[in-house]
């Protein structure tokens, strides 16, 4: 199923992010939950995320290359970028993505 377009902020196209090092392709100008949503429609619909920065369960660890210190982040509230890389996902979040069959990885 693909995620209805009207709940995404206004893109022209895709950029390409990594999450536990599998590469994905993205709607720019929107937050990056929103970008998960994109690939997980139901799934992360489903999930049990308040999209207000409240819950905390949409904690991420993310860089954004190899010269790049990593962050923490809430994905509700962090705009994606080109080549950021998620390298850390909560447990919600992680569930939300299973059917894009990650790495195994810690949190
Ligand atoms: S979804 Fe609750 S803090 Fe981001």
């Amino acid at each position: 199923m693909a995620a209805p377009t009207t709940l995404f902020r206004p893109f022209t196209r895709l950029v390409k992010i990594t999450i536990l090092g599998k590469e994905f392709e993205v709607p720019e100008n929107n937050p990056l939950l929103r970008c998960f949503q994109y690939l997980a429609p139901e799934a992360i619909s489903y999930g049990r995320f308040c999209w207000n920065g409240e819950c905390q369960s949409c904690r991420i660890s993310f860089d954004l290359g190899d010269e790049s210190a990593s962050r923490a982040a809430i994905s509700c509230k962090l705009m994606v970028q080109d080549g950021m890389r998620i390298n850390g996902l909560t447990s919600e979040i992680r569930y939300g993505l299973r059917t894009l069959d990650l790495p195994k990885a810690d949190e």
